[in-house]
């Protein structure tokens, strides 16, 4: 049957009828069920707070966890990131993926400094200026460590409030996110003290029982609020669109390996893998043959072929190995990297897999 799409008046007094009820469900949940004891959790001070939320883009809790805990250690505070060669925060980074979230890590660690002497500043709107930071990590961070009253709309939390509002406008759409911005911060607590329980509560919904597929509304603390189970089909929620055109990439990859030392390049700093370090990529067979058969090498031998998934395609990576029977150095820049070194280098996952 088709339905008219809800007007900003609609979806005021959706929000209108259910203010005052569900910030305070939301909190009582959080705090009775809620994520208490995360490494980032129970601290105010925004340089973790940060670099979790960085992290915590497009990458599981478990996944951070030791990446967290290790480049802590590395780089205690901001100043110590700042002053970091590129290189060893690539390497801190190296697996976790998105590699653009290190490059502006870095930038921003460097943009604090310069900037603020040091300390972040202390506003959603003041954090947004910063490389790498958006909207909703910025107030993330913001009712996180100084208690601000703003609302964040990350994916997860998109899910929650379309569900919640029924919202059916098309978040493919630039104008239809900014009606839901609106919406996400109409509903916020009125008291500040709230607001880091709020928006843990808010992203501990979504990573359960708002999950993307078979929500558990049953379980859910504000089921008796929500217009999408109302309407009997939640998970209709949220309406998006633009399906990600995914292609496929294919290369071919020498490893050579001379006396206990393996040959690697960097990688463009822009890019897929930006700035980490690879074994030399072709385009085809026939050019990594040639390559070989320069260095001495007539036949590589044939690895099982990788497959890499990322966002927009999956990589298809053949694998050669070749053991050099003299020193040669291969074309274009590079360095011969010893076996026990290469944990020193931000070496791509599935290469450090490989290597293993
Ligand atoms: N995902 C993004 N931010 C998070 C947080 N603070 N805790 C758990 N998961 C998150």
């Amino acid at each position: 049957m088709p339905t008219t799409p809800l007007t900003d008046h609609d979806l005021d007094t959706r929000v209108n009828d259910l203010r005052d009820d569900f910030a305070p469900r939301l909190l009582a949940w959080q705090r009775r069920e809620g994520r208490h004891d995360l490494p980032w959790q129970n601290t105010r001070d925004p340089y973790r707070v940060w670099l979790s939320e960085i992290m915590l883009q497009q990458t599981q809790v478990t996944t951070v966890l030791g990446y967290y805990r290790r480049f802590l250690e590395r780089f205690p505070d901001v100043a110590a990131l700042a002053a970091a060669p590129n290189d060893e925060v690539m390497a801190a980074w190296a697996g976790l993926g998105y590699y653009s979230r290190a490059r502006n890590l870095h930038k921003c660690a460097q943009a604090v400094v310069e900037r603020h002497g040091g300390a972040f500043p202390p506003s959603a709107a003041a954090l947004a200026e910063l490389p790498g930071i958006g909207r909703s990590t910025a107030a993330a961070i913001a009712s996180f460590c100084f208690g601000e009253r703003v609302a964040i709309l990350d994916g997860n939390v998109k899910r929650v409030l379309g569900r919640l509002l029924a919202f059916d406008g098309d978040l493919a759409s630039a104008a239809q996110e900014k009606r839901l911005w609106r919406l996400a911060e109409a509903l916020l607590p009125v008291s500040a003290d709230d607001m880091p329980a709020y928006t843990q509560g808010m992203m501990d919904l979504g990573a359960s029982h708002c999950a993307t597929r078979s929500p558990q509304c049953l379980l859910c603390p504000v089921s008796e609020l929500c217009a999408g189970l109302a309407e009997g089909e939640p998970a209709r929620y949220p309406i998006k669109t633009k399906k990600l055109k995914r292609g496929s990439r294919e290369n071919w990859w020498l490893w050579i390996e001379h006396e206990g030392r393996v040959w690697l390049q960097q990688r463009p700093a822009e890019g897929v893998w930006g700035g980490l370090w690879t074994l030399p990529l072709f385009d085809d067979e026939s050019a990594l043959t040639a390559q070989s058969a320069a260095l001495g090498v007539a036949a590589p031998e044939t690895l099982p072929r990788v497959k890499h998934v990322l966002t927009h395609f999956d990589w298809l990576l053949h694998p050669r190995r070749a053991l050099l029977p003299r020193e040669a150095r291969p074309a274009g820049e590079g360095v011969w990297v010893a076996r026990e070194r290469l944990g020193d280098y931000a070496l791509p996952a599935p290469l450090r897999k490989l290597l293993d």
